[in-house]
């Protein structure tokens, strides 16, 4: 009988937990398209790679749990990794 309430509570305590972790968060979209611009970063013309016509590119201001979808769209001549 311990080991059934045990298991119960244990029961309550994950849905509790993916409750929580599905109601609340805040989400955060951005469309990223990347391309080359001409920027003079260091003060002479170059091409530089940019996001959304920008560079530097924009900031995603978000927090701990926050939920951030990015969608890239890569318009350079060659393969792209984003990392943060
Ligand atoms: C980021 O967002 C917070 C909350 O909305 C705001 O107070 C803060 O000024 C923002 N920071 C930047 C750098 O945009």
């Amino acid at each position: 009988m311990a080991s059934c309430s045990y298991f119960l509570l244990l029961f309550i305590n994950i849905c509790l937990l993916l409750g929580s972790s599905y109601s609340e968060d805040p989400s955060f979209s951005y469309e990223f398209e990347v391309s080359y611009i001409t920027a003079s970063p260091l003060g002479v013309p170059q091409q530089v790679i940019a996001i959304n016509g920008k560079f530097p590119g924009p900031t995603i201001n978000v927090t701990t749990n926050n939920y951030v979808v990015v969608n890239v769209r890569n318009k350079l001549d060659e393969d792209l990794l984003m990392h943060w």
